[in-house]
């Protein structure tokens, strides 16, 4: 069923689209100010943002102050960047550290918090592998005390940032919730792990929660918000350039139309609205209870594609090279977005090209900066 509030909102984000990609624009804006009556959208929240300085975290900030939620922000600054979000200032703290349960509860007590958004995770899946115990005590100790805090406070809404990499080595075809879960390295077993936690203490404690799985995010609403680590195939192609370097393509004998692998690349200002709307359905449903979505345009891309349109977007006159391909490089992975569309009224506005033209107009600006 698709709720009314999400649907509205949906609607609030596509007509004022082009009004929210100016980069002029002030951070904060009222609602009203988009005409937006107090009717066609629920009550403000206070909402607290973990790791709200980073990529993601910083879009999802934006979106929330758009709307006049007040909005809370908890993060280390070690990935983060807090000029992202001015002119809010984050409390700077490791949710993972012993005192964190009583300084979360404390800030959500003074803050009269609705609901909080979690994102603050350590996200490298290589590092993941020479440091697993660290990304458990991060990641998943991170959450427990994040949840802890939450039911002192009485606080019983969560949005849950989770990742694809929950499913590991997927099968071709459309990827849908209910796939087995089998993830390959311990960064994705942090996020199922922690999907596991937030049931036990939906089970527990009346939490409401709803988990997010992205896909493959890039791209940016403003120049200034790109993703500024060099993990995913975009910024990896963009640093081959500024070397002066051919974009690499690992393996193209993949059983794929042309032969190299295919992702979902979703934008992240797409994601960021994935949020809003998981955010809304928490207050609108009765019984706790905890959703699980994919985030993911449902739309493959291959690496090749992804890397002409790098070629034509950036005018450069290098061109790809084929390298043997990466073990564990699975050939195809690919979203069914089909329940967050129905139950949640969500679905991608950006295309591929979208994504790589803002990355690229992001990493210029990043470049001149
Ligand atoms: N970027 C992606 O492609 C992607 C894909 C799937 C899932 N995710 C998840 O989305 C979330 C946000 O990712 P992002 O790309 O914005 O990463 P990011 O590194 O840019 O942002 C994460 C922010 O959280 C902070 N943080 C991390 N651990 C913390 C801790 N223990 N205490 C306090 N602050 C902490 C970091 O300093 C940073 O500001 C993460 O949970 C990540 O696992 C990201």
């Amino acid at each position: 069923m698709l709720l009314e509030p999400a649907r509205k909102w949906r609607k609030f984000v596509d007509d004022k689209k082009n009004v929210f990609s100016q980069f002029e624009l002030p951070l904060y804006i009222s609602p009203k100010s988009f005409g937006l009556s107090s009717k066609d959208r629920l009550k403000p929240m206070a909402v607290l943002v973990t790791g709200g300085a980073g990529y993601i975290g910083a879009h999802v900030v934006r979106l929330l102050l758009q709307r006049g939620d007040v909005v809370v922000v908890v993060d280390d600054g070690l990935t983060g960047v807090s000029q992202n979000i001015a002119p809010l200032t984050p409390h700077v703290m490791n949710i993972a550290d012993d005192d964190s349960v009583d300084k979360l509860e404390q800030i959500m007590l003074d803050q009269d918090v609705d609901a909080v958004i979690h994102l603050a995770a350590r996200k490298q899946v290589g590092e993941s592998v020479s440091r697993p115990a660290w990304y458990f005590r991060e990641n998943i100790g991170g959450l427990a005390n994040l949840l802890e805090a939450m039911n002192n406070a009485g606080v019983r809404n969560l949005v849950f940032s989770s990742s694809a990499s929950v499913y590991g080595d997927a099968p071709a075809g459309l990827i849908s919730e209910d796939f087995p879960t089998i993830p390959v390295s311990p960064y994705g077993e942090t996020k199922l792990v922690g999907e596991w936690l937030i049931s036990d203490c939906v089970r527990a404690q009346l939490l409401n929660a709803v988990s997010l799985r992205y896909f493959n995010v890039a791209g940016a609403e403003l120049p200034q918000l790109g993703d500024p680590a060099v993990l995913n195939l975009i910024p990896m192609v963009f640093e081959r350039l500024d070397q002066n370097k051919p974009p690499r393509i690992f393996g193209n004998e993949y059983s794929t139309d042309d032969g190299t692998c295919v992702r979902d690349f979703v934008h992240v200002g797409d994601l960021a609205t994935a949020h809003i709307l998981a955010l809304d359905s928490l207050k609108c449903e009765g019984p706790a209870g905890h959703k699980i979505y994919n985030v993911g345009t449902g739309t493959g891309t291959s690496v090749k594609e992804i890397i002409d349109l790098i070629i034509e977007v950036s005018g450069t006159s290098l061109r790809a090279e084929v390298h043997a391909p990466r073990l564990g490089d699975p050939a195809y992975v690919t979203a069914d977005p089909s329940k967050i569309k129905s139950e949640l009224g969500w679905y991608a506005t950006n295309n591929v090209t979208d994504i790589v033209k803002t990355a690229w107009q992001s990493h210029e600006f990043k470049r001149r900066s």
